[in-house]
């Protein structure tokens, strides 16, 4: 066992708490450690590493970038940022992330942004590169607000959105309980959580009332002080999957009274969820969406916000007041060249929605023949199983309540190689996206086993 406890304040937990193997290495979907035990990694770490560990791509691209340059400034241009925000924006237009020259990019980007008036059909822009999602979070608000030059941000319980005040904040989860207000002006909406529906209705004939209830808070704010609505498309640490018809209705409503529509994609995005973003599975453009994590696929902390082109715009004449040292670090955005490469390379999208399915199809079954759970969703390589928590008839927990045996069985499963991630009476299945199927069966039967 390691002394390391006495010296790092680990995240989340309380610190007597912590007893971390020491982790000395990786390949694909599993990793080691200082003892040579092998792990099968059911939960990407921290729901992060999109590619595996130690993908030998975008390693080599961190090596080479690391041999011509490290760092330079904002008031620099550098080659591996300017190549992964031209990706980014090719991605959200819709087009091949590689493919394309520059001419051609740079034309098809002029036309999407004249055909449409007053260009909410519009394409997206420019990317704004932070440290992670948090940051992302923060600067995606900041943006909004400048734009719109309204204040009022909507997010929903049920949401995380980041550590930060601000971030933490926007968010609207226990995680948020303890920290000081670091943000005015927002205002937390019902979540779209079909299992305890908030409303008390059952899919489908709720007419999906978790949307028309945003509307009810936007008028009942005044629409004229709400600068953004900030969600998480599907996915995230509260296992939240709306109903598919919920995110273009808050498209919708954003458009009708002319607010920002903010997708955080931190954890929902490259992949994850069964396309490059969440929101395009989902059919609804946001005005903006921030990312992290699978990002760089975790092998260098990089976040991002990638505007819309009339976003974008204004920032033309008006100052961006706002930076970090590390914006668009080169060492971080080679990571992120090449992790999109490998991406599209190994046809990892479509491969997390085919596996999705298989996943998912195979956790009903386990549901089936283990009634402690009493949920099953999910998209994409994203799945969550929600635990029998309830005395029935009980008021809806707020948030999910943590269950010792469900800790337990993390543990166990642990020490029968398989790690997986549990949340309150949640537990989280998201392999990497390079898995393959029999080794994500074989993980499940040991869940299956300890269920
Ligand atoms: C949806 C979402 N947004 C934002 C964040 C914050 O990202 P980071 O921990 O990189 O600051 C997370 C982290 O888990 C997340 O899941």
């Amino acid at each position: 066992m390691t002394d390391e406890g006495k010296y790092v304040l680990h995240t989340w937990t309380r610190q007597s708490d912590w007893s971390g193997p020491t982790v000395v290495g990786g390949q694909g979907a599993w990793f080691w450690d200082a003892d040579g035990r092998r792990y099968l990694d059911l939960s990407s770490q921290a729901e992060c590493c999109n590619l595996g560990h130690q993908h030998p791509a975008v390693v080599r691209a961190i090596r080479e970038q690391a041999s011509s340059l490290c760092y330079v400034s904002n008031n620099w241009g550098a080659t591996p940022r300017r190549d992964l925000a031209r990706r980014i924006v090719s991605i959200a237009n819709g087009r091949c992330a590689t493919g394309g020259s520059q001419a051609q990019e740079e034309a098809a980007g002029t036309a999407e942004q004249g055909h449409a008036s007053p260009d909410r059909q519009a394409g997206f822009g420019r990317v704004f590169f932070t440290c992670d999602g948090a940051e992302a979070t923060e600067n995606a608000i900041k943006m909004a607000r400048w734009y719109t030059g309204r204040h009022k941000i909507l997010s929903r319980y049920r949401s995380y959105h980041g550590a930060t005040h601000a971030a933490m904040k926007a968010g609207g989860d226990a995680r948020g309980w303890n920290t000081a207000d670091g943000l005015t002006g927002v205002v937390h909406l019902l979540p779209p959580y079909c299992f305890r529906c908030p409303f008390g209705l059952h899919y489908p004939t709720c007419s999906i009332r978790c949307a028309a209830h945003v509307e009810d808070v936007v008028l009942f704010e005044g629409p004229h002080t709400v600068a953004a609505i900030i969600a998480e498309p599907a996915a995230g640490t509260n296992g939240i999957m709306p109903p598919v018809e919920y995110w273009p209705r808050l498209r919708e409503i954003c458009d009708r009274h002319d607010i920002l529509l903010i997708a955080d994609e931190v954890m929902s995005g490259f992949g994850r969820c069964g396309d490059w973003f969440a929101w395009q599975r989902l059919r609804a453009k946001p005005d903006m969406f921030t990312m992290a994590k699978g990002l760089t696929g975790a092998h260098i902390p990089l976040g991002a916000v990638c505007v819309s082109t009339r976003v974008a715009a204004y920032f033309d004449d008006h100052l961006l007041e706002t930076g970090l040292t590390y914006s668009g670090h080169p060492l971080a955005c080679a990571a992120g060249v090449a992790a999109i490469q490998a991406y599209e390379d190994e046809r990892l999208i479509q491969r997390a929605q085919e596996l999705g399915a298989w996943m998912l199809g195979r956790l009903h079954e386990l549901q089936a023949r283990r009634g402690i759970i009493a949920d099953v969703r999910g998209l994409g390589l994203f799945a969550v199983l929600e635990m029998d928590d309830s005395d029935k008839g009980s008021p809806m927990p707020p948030f999910p309540r943590p269950l010792p045996w469900l800790k337990q069985l993390v543990r166990t499963a642990l020490e029968r190689g398989v790690s997986v991630a549990a949340r309150g009476n949640l537990l989280i299945v998201c392999p990497p996206l390079v898995i393959d199927q029999a080794e994500l069966d074989s993980g499940l039967s040991v869940i299956e086993d300890l269920l």
